[in-house]
């Protein structure tokens, strides 16, 4: 038995979803167990690219079951929209290969609009992806959420709509001055989702715990970075999760002794959407080649990302805060061109040196990156499949990752492409 867990390392986008295709032979059930359709997991296999916001990744090999798990909010409207595009495209031809906890909260119409009159405060604003995660959290830990079993069930559901909505309308009106919305619309629209899903809720929980003591491995695949955590990351330019390992857990309802494995994905750099501090951040024209040769632009807004040299500072807190056990390190192939390729591997603060990442987001926000400078191998590594092919410069840019973050490479990625990969270890055997 095996159960791995993977988790974004930095900010987001690290290339999650490539690791979890990838990884999805070693296992039979893919779990998603935070976030929402604020993710954007990219796979490109062949000539198709294909952007998942809340299907689990495993999702284009047929007889894996992916499971969305209850921490995970939920816009029914977007999941079945995914569903039939995918269908579309010929997967998913046994709905039994998808499993919604009945127990997830929705993202409901006033979450979408509450979260983008939030963002019209220039002042306050988070850069949010504007798809209503912060407000269907804040409702769950508020408890007047509404989860998927209400929504099948019309009396609840009327009854839930007619407690939160007038609150919900006051709000909009009053204070942000934006249109009410229809309670009877809401009851229509959203009861029609309701039997459209219906056939793929169950429990997440006895399912997964079922299948691990069947013999099943399981693939746990997180949404978001370990820095963009609600607890850990930097508040308040996180996202409302728990994107660090504890997320697994109480998202899923599997018990930790479970977890075998946790693997960080990070860039051979940095990128961060959105605001917030970002210490290695490039202003200049270098930070304009790192986006145009990543393709540097958000796979769910499109937004252009902000780019920077690695952190190692930032990734040992990922590798604490996680406990990882391998690092997956991806978008090596887009430093193929540079001459000189910088580290960051602490900050001076006011004089100081900090070796560790601040808890605080304005002492951050006033760190400066103290860099190591390393060759650039400048040659093109798209074609490396193992350690082997890669330029010496390359391999020894990766020890030093390895060193300085104290975590083993176990994956590292040198293309888009599910075939652009070398494995280095299975954190499944
Ligand atoms: P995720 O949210 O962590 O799944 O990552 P995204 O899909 O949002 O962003 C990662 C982007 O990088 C996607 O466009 C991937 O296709 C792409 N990508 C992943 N790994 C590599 C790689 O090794 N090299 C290059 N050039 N692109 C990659
Ligand atoms: P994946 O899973 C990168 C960022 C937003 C914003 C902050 C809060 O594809 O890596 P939210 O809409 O969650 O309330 O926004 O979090 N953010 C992401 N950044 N990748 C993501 O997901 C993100 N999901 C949210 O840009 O700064
Ligand atoms: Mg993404």
């Amino acid at each position: 038995m095996a159960n791995v867990v993977i988790i974004g390392a930095q900010w987001g986008d690290e290339g999650k979803g490539k690791v979890v295709d990838i990884y999805t032979e070693h296992a039979q059930q893919v779990v998603r167990y935070q976030g929402g359709n604020n993710a954007g997991h990219t796979l490109v296999v062949g000539d198709q690219t294909i952007v998942l916001h809340l299907i689990p990744s495993g999702i284009l090999h047929p007889g894996k079951r992916c499971v969305i798990g209850n921490g995970v909010v939920l816009d029914p409207k977007i999941f079945l929209g995914e569903i039939e595009n995918l269908k579309k495209k010929g997967y998913i031809k046994d709905d039994q290969q998808l499993l919604v906890d009945s127990n997830l909260h929705v993202i409901m119409p006033w979450h979408k609009a509450i979260d983008l009159a939030r963002e019209k405060d220039t002042s306050r604003k988070i850069g949010t992806t504007g798809r209503g995660i912060g407000p269907a959290y804040e409702d769950k830990i508020g408890r007047r959420g509404i989860r998927m079993s209400d929504l099948t069930k019309p009396q609840v559901f009327r009854r839930k709509l007619k407690e939160v909505l007038p609150e919900k309308n006051f709000l909009l009106e009053k204070f942000f001055g934006e249109a009410p919305l229809d309670e009877e619309q809401i009851f229509t629209e959203y009861s029609g989702y309701a039997q459209q899903i219906a056939k793929y809720i169950g429990c997440c929980s006895t399912t997964l715990n079922k299948a691990i003591q069947a013999g099943d491995n399981l693939l746990f695949e997180g949404a978001q970075g370990t820095l963009l955590d609600i607890d850990h990351g930097t508040y308040p330019y996180v996202t409302s999760s728990s994107t660090c390992i504890g997320g697994v857990s109480t998202g899923t309802g599997v018990a930790p002794r479970h977890i075998t494995g946790v693997v960080g994905i990070t860039k051979a750099y940095c990128t961060r959407v959105g605001e917030g501090p970002f210490p290695s951040e490039l202003h200049d024209e270098m930070g304009e080649r790192l986006r145009k040769a990543g393709n540097e632009f958000g796979s769910t807004t499109g937004r252009p990302r902000r780019c920077g040299w690695f952190d190692a500072v930032a990734i040992r807190e990922a590798v604490r805060l996680n406990g990882l056990t391998g690092l997956a390190v991806t978008k090596l192939d887009v430093l193929n061109e540079l001459d000189a390729i910088k580290v960051c591997t602490a900050y001076s603060y006011k004089g100081q040196m900090l070796e560790e990442f601040p808890r605080d987001a304005d002492i951050l926000q006033e760190c400066t990156p103290v860099y190591e400078e390393f060759e650039g191998w400048r040659s093109d590594i798209c074609e490396a499949r193992t350690m082997a092919d890669l330029p010496a410069a390359a391999k020894a840019y990766l020890a030093k990752l390895e060193e300085l973050s104290g975590c083993p490479a176990v994956l590292i990625s040198v293309g888009p492409r599910r075939d652009q990969t070398i494995q280095v270890s299975n954190p499944f055997s």
